[in-house]
């Protein structure tokens, strides 16, 4: 956690650093280099004037040369030294006239060149210019000026320490803000984590406090999704694990009930013996089928791979009335279909025969006596479907909605005569979703219940048909 702080930081000083530099040296060296480029046209114009008026003498002497820089007006410069072309100083105003002048310039001019030189030091611009001096297209002497100015060397020191005061704030500045803007969102990441953390242990409960609406809130509000999803999930396992312990207790306890009575009455009759296994044997069955119910969702849970294979519904839909007749015929259901040919869903036979024989099996066992159940199948463009309408008690359009839910049964006690389980619906609405379908239920008019199923198409490249 402290690096990222550790690392803003850094980075930003050693941006911070980098500008500072540039600050610090570039300004100052190009208005440097301008004063220079001024100095030296300045200078050198100038040196070329006194050259060319002093050439004009016919015996220059310090006097004559005296005379001349006078109207000239040349007073602000620091030193004048005009010398013959044998380098022998005829005017000096620093030192004496006549002693050889040791200034090297000097030496160049008198080899016809110009030779300029400027430096920046100890807080001023020193500058010198050599020229030769020319008559009759000779070259008879050379001129030298020099110059010192402190006044624009002042001007740029006090903008370079100026631009010095003014990085020192600016630094001190970002640095601080950076710090600030690190702690605020590693503070918001921490909270993060913590949330999480809490969420980790088990407390589903825990939502973020999410504010502003930056990419951060973004990651908490995403988390508080995905922790309310982790919730509900964990609510839906709890309740069918309970609901499963539930449903399995009760048989169990009948069992033990029965067992108990009879090894605890000593002289129990043969036919109330026989009564009270055949309730034995009847509550192991119940058991028996719940758990079968159980495992096949458990199946689908397990998202185990299936490779779907074409699957002619009207096939199933025969196979699943066979096993069907018996329990119409108790409850005196009469059972019709229409069942056009050539309707093929992508999805495993097993599957299928779950999805119509737990519909069929509802609509026969919720009905009423003389009552009837129509299968009827229909396809168009896209869609593959078939519906399950019935004759019977019907379902109360609040429940409609839950009918799907594991355990889930309109009246418990009808369902449980009827050994019902609540699971029969849970398993086909999980097949369903599994090969791409959806599965709606209503009302039928003017009496009893309607499921309907619809799946995709399959196109033939996917039948092969
Ligand atoms: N066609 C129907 N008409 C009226 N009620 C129905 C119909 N189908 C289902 N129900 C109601 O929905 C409940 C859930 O049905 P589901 O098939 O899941 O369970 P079950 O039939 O009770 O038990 P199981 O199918 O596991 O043996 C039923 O208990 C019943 O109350
Ligand atoms: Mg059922």
């Amino acid at each position: 956690m402290r690096s990222i702080r550790f690392k803003l930081i850094a980075f930003m000083t050693a941006l911070l650093l980098l500008l500072l530099l540039i600050l610090n040296t570039y300004p100052i060296s190009t208005s440097r280099d301008r004063v220079f480029e001024e100095k030296k046209n300045a200078l050198t114009s100038q040196t070329v004037v006194v050259a060319s008026s002093l050439s004009s003498l016919e015996t220059p002497t310090a006097d004559s040369i005296h005379d001349v820089l006078l109207l000239l007006d040349i007073s602000g410069y620091m030193r004048t030294v005009v010398v013959n072309s044998d380098a022998v100083v005829l005017y000096d105003d620093k030192g004496s006239p006549g002693s050889l002048t040791d200034i090297d310039s000097l030496h160049t001019a008198l080899n016809g060149n110009t030779v300029f030189r400027s430096s920046f030091e100890g807080g001023a611009f020193t500058s010198s210019c050599a020229v030769p001096m020319y008559s009759q297209g000779k070259t008879v002497g050379a001129v030298y000026l020099s110059e010192y100015d402190s006044k624009q060397a002042e001007m740029i020191l006090n903008i370079q320490s100026r631009i010095r005061a003014l990085s020192l704030i600016i630094s001190i500045a970002a640095v601080l803000s950076t710090a600030i803007f690190s702690d605020v969102l590693l503070r918001r990441i921490e909270e993060l984590v913590q949330s999480m953390r809490i969420v980790a242990s088990g407390n589903y409960g825990h939502r973020l406090s999410i504010r502003g609406q930056d990419e951060i809130s973004e990651l908490g509000h995403e988390f508080n999704i995905l922790t309310e999803r982790l919730e509900d999930t964990e609510k839906q396992r709890r309740r069918f694990v309970s609901d499963a312990s539930h449903e399995l207790k009760t048989p169990l306890a009948s069992i033990r009930l029965l067992s108990d009575s009879i090894v605890q009455s000593e002289n129990m009759d043969s036919d109330t013996i026989r009564e009270f296994v055949t309730d034995i044997g009847q509550e192991a069955e119940r058991l028996q089928r719940t758990t079968e119910k159980l495992l096949t969702l458990a199946r689908f849970d397990d998202d185990v791979q299936v490779v779907p294979v074409p699957v002619d519904v009207k096939q199933v839909a025969l196979d699943a009335l066979v096993f069907l007749r018996p329990l119409a015929s108790e409850r005196q259901v009469r059972m019709k279909t229409e069942l056009p040919d050539g309707c093929v869903v992508m999805a495993t036979v097993d599957d299928m025969f779950q999805i119509i024989f737990n519909l069929m099996e509802n609509a026969i066992k919720y009905n009423v006596e003389g009552g009837s159940v129509l299968f009827r199948m229909e396809a168009d463009e896209s869609h593959i479907r078939f519906r399950v309408e019935d004759t019977g008690i019907g379902i109360p359009e609040e429940d409609r909605l839950n009918i799907f839910a594991r355990f889930y049964r309109v009246d418990k006690a009808r369902s449980r005569e009827a050994g019902g389980s609540g699971l029969g619906l849970s398993i086909v609405h999980d097949a369903v979703q599994k090969h791409g379908g959806s599965i709606a239920v209503g009302e039928n008019k003017p009496q009893g219940s309607v499921f309907i199923v619809s799946f995709p198409r399959p196109t033939p490249e996917e039948t092969g048909i």
